[in-house]
């Protein structure tokens, strides 16, 4: 099917819409299906046209473009500012749409498939002559992916076309989980914004890594833990292996939140940039309980003293801080994203350690034992953080398990410090986290781009 042969009057509509505005759709996830079908009439028809179209997945928004047409692919990396070398995602709505896509199903694939989608899992599978090379960065392999949310899905289905989509935010910056979000960062840059209101996990996919190897392995965790994955495995009796053996290769423990040696390439090639970042430099508050918080805060004090130290005379001598200073010309206010009961003893101010004082705002998640409130908020906070001007941000660890690792993942990647009772630690590209010692400066490479934590 060339998407030219398709084309209607509709697309004249398209077109005349895109000018420089970027139209807004509004698209009720809750809609009967043929009510549903006609909110997306013009957004199916822009993506066979080639255009460029945000819409919500349940992880986070995605920006869509067809993914047979290598022009509009280009486009994508354009309206993101996206490096070309880091493939993308490509979006059907059911598992037969992935057949032409690939060249075989892997052992393990078509199982895991029936099982998990539509829903927040990618895999990555060997890829067929159809894909082209700039949705797959040039690699033999290419990731594909079955939305579940309703709009998401039926979009896919009424296009009739793949769709290449990563997250809608610029390239660097935190995933959107609400319209608001995307418009922010590519209004202007695309035809069309899908709004189906809010993504339900608000963390990417897990990606999964059936393509290299006997074994699958996790490339990104997400809402499809590598608990399930195990459980389903297991039950259905497809690893034959002992646990021992596929187990930590699944799990990825190696693998992720790990400096790559020079030389090594990141699986996802997505590893090595810098992720999700918000402009004010990120700190992980390594606190369990509120218990804890006040042993951890004399730390918090220092490093705010330290920060500011950094920021001062270093930058006059040309020292390069990018992303690890405090947000420059901003006044003194601290966010801080943490459960609600170290919220509720959370103080409206702070004394740093060099006696400054700064305002504090803070963000309460539900606690849970899957992390999954907190996953749910953390672009969306890092977001709000940056709106009301944050110097710097705090924000609470989760337990590594379930969401918690995925919402630990994008924390990881989007820190610069650690702080806890023990200590202060800041990120170096080279040697990962590096104790600060008392009376000493920062290291000068902190949190600088192409961090891989
Ligand atoms: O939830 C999601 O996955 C969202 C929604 C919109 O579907 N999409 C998303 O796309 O997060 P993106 O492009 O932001 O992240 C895709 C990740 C990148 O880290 C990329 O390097 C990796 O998947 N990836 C894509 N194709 C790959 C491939 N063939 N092999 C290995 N990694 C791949
Ligand atoms: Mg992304």
């Amino acid at each position: 099917m060339r998407p030219d042969d398709r084309l209607s009057g509709m697309v004249d509509q398209v077109k005349a819409d895109c000018g420089l505005n970027t139209v807004i759709l509004k698209a009720d996830p809750a809609a009967p299906a043929d009510r549903l079908r006609q909110q997306l009439e013009r957004a199916a028809e822009a993506l066979r046209a080639g255009l460029l179209v945000a819409f919500p997945t349940e992880t986070v928004y995605g920006l869509g473009g067809n993914a047979l047409l290598p022009d509009t692919v280009k486009r994508i990396y354009r309206a993101k500012g996206r490096p070309s070398d880091n493939p993308l995602i490509v979006h059907v709505s059911k598992i037969d749409e992935i057949n032409p896509l690939i060249s075989r199903w892997p052992r393990l694939a078509l199982p895991l498939a029936r099982k998990f989608m539509p829903g927040p899992l990618t895999l990555i599978l060997p890829k067929s002559d159809l894909v082209p090379r700039a949705v797959s960065g040039g690699m033999d392999t290419v990731a594909v992916r079955i939305p579940s949310n309703p709009v998401a899905n039926a979009l896919l289905r009424q296009a009739g076309v793949p769709v290449a989509a990563p997250s809608a935010n610029l390239s660097g910056r935190p995933s959107p989980t609400l319209a608001q979000h995307v418009y922010e960062d590519l209004a202007g840059r695309i035809s069309y914004l899908v709004d189906g209101g809010p993504c339900t996990y608000g963390v990417e996919s897990t990606v999964l890594d059936l393509a290299s190897g006997p074994y699958p392995r996790i490339l990104r965790p997400g809402a499809v833990t590598f608990e399930m994955i195990k459980d389903f495995l297991n039950q259905a009796q497809l690893m034959t292996e002992p646990e021992t053996v596929w187990g930590p290769l699944l799990a990825n423990e190696a693998g992720l939140n790990r400096v790559l040696p020079d030389g090594e390439h990141p699986r996802a090639p997505g590893m090595k940039y810098r992720h999700y970042a918000p402009l004010a430099p990120v700190i992980i508050l390594e606190v369990r309980q509120v218990a804890e918080l006040a042993a951890a805060m004399p730390n918090l004090k220092t490093l705010l003293a330290l920060l500011e130290a950094e920021q001062e005379p270093e930058d006059h001598k040309g020292r390069q801080n990018a992303g690890a200073a405090l947000r420059p010309g901003r006044s003194r206010t601290l966010c801080a994203l943490l459960a609600r009961a170290e919220a509720a003893a959370w103080p409206g101010q702070l004394q740093s350690s060099d006696n400054r004082l700064w305002d504090c705002q803070v963000s309460g998640f539900a606690e849970d034992h899957s992390g999954q409130a907190a996953a749910h908020d953390l672009f969306a906070a890092f977001r709000r953080f940056d709106q009301v001007g944050a110097a710097a941000i705090v924000a609470q660890i989760q337990p590594d398990n379930s969401l918690g690792r995925a919402y630990m993942n994008r924390l990881g990647k989007a820190a610069s410090y650690r702080v806890s009772s023990k200590g202060i630690w800041c990120k170096d590209k080279q040697l990962g986290w590096v104790q600060v010692k008392a009376g000493e400066h920062l290291p000068a490479a902190a949190g600088k781009d192409g961090s891989l934590l």
